[in-house]
């Protein structure tokens, strides 16, 4: 089944004081830069992309046969392929992407098991019920973008190509990024410069970029942009471009990841059975914060001081327990796909707390 469902990001600005993290560590900055660099460590196929922890994300489900899974970051469908391969007759997936050629790439699927839906993740919950499907066995989610669109050039991802400046995923809802820079102001583009790209030149590259528009040349494109920011960055990093962070930040404010995120983790809490699964793919410190924190604020029983009067049967039991450690690509894995050297993995259960 595929299903249109017009349910991007609003062109609404939302609050950022208020979803956005305050600061982020110095190791989750460099991540970002590093998913940017990647680009240019692989020839550009705007059609290919390599599943990152395929096996470890999959084997992270502890599939049943009969089960009902969730893959919400189809993508080219490397985990969905091998979760169906792992499924019995009876079982079913639903896969979930934004990105309408994904959608086109998952029409390949012809398996009965297998339905594909055309929305953001944040609307699970509702797009399952629809479906008549109230609790599912595992979701997995492989947060961020793909390589088919960076290495799209007209997706305007990529500082490397010059285009047209639009870094939506959904290209068929919500504001590009230069809507989103012809109608802001200089102050709140600094903010999520700084916020979602850890940017220490934010404030210098806002008031570029405001200013040009002002002088009537509205930033449309990527090269447009990159050059802009390049002439308010005083130092950067060897070997980096300048633009870095700012496309980072644009990217992750325009098609809000990091709300999107916070909005589906306590749907995957709701949605799980008893002794079903969560693993989640993240790429950098701002979206591994949240799902660490979910899956801690889940685990932990309470919030008492330690010598509480209160015996350990009487406080609330957890709804959902991290399993093992985090995981991360192997050396090999790196080597290969050098895209994959920042994902963590991290793995949940849900008891049967209800
Ligand atoms: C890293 S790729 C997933 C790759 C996939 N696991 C594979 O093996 O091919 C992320 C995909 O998730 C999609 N995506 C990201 N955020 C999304 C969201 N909030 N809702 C729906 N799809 C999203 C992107 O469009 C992209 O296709």
């Amino acid at each position: 089944m595929i299903k249109g469902v017009n349910s991007a990001p609003t062109t609404a600005s939302p609050s950022l004081k208020e979803t956005s993290p305050k600061k982020a560590s110095a190791k989750g900055a460099l991540n970002l830069e590093k998913q940017q660099t990647e680009v240019s460590e692989l020839t550009a196929n705007p059609n290919s992309h390599i599943t990152v922890l395929l096996e470890e994300a999959v084997q992270a489900l502890d599939i049943k046969a009969d089960g009902v899974y969730v893959d919400g970051t189809f993508g080219r469908g490397g985990h969905s392929r091998k979760i169906l391969e792992q499924l019995g007759e009876k079982g079913r997936l639903i896969a979930f992407d934004r990105d309408l050629k994904a959608i086109e790439s998952s029409k390949e699927i012809t398996d009965p098991r297998f339905s594909m839906v055309h929305s953001h993740f944040a609307a699970m919950q509702a797009e399952l019920n629809e479906m008549g499907i109230s609790k599912v066995d595992g979701i997995l989610l492989d947060l961020g973008i793909s390589s088919p669109q960076i290495d799209d050039a007209s997706r305007g991802f990529s500082f490397r190509y010059d285009a047209p400046l639009d870094m939506r995923m959904d290209q068929s809802s919500g504001q590009t990024a230069a809507d989103f820079l012809a109608n802001t102001t200089e102050q709140y583009l600094g903010e999520v410069i700084k916020n979602y790209g850890e940017e220490r030149f934010a404030k210098q590259i806002a008031r570029a970029i405001i200013t040009e528009r002002n002088d009537g040349r509205a930033i449309t494109t990527t090269g447009q942009l990159a050059k802009v920011v390049a002439g308010a960055v005083t130092r950067f990093e060897p070997g980096q471009n300048p633009a870095t962070r700012t496309f980072q930040a644009l990217r992750i404010f325009v098609n809000q990841e990091l709300e999107e995120l916070s909005l589906t983790m306590p749907q995957c809490l709701a949605l799980l059975a008893p002794q079903g699964r969560l693993a989640v793919i993240s790429f950098h410190s701002l979206e591994d914060r949240i799902v660490k924190q979910f899956i801690r604020d889940q685990a932990n029983r309470d919030d008492l001081p330690a010598n509480f009067p209160v015996r350990a049967a009487d406080l609330p039991q957890p709804k959902m327990q991290g399993v093992g450690k985090t995981i991360k690509p192997s050396v090999k894995e790196v080597k290969a796909n050098p895209r994959s050297r920042s994902a963590v993995l991290r793995v949940a259960e849900r008891t049967h707390v209800a």
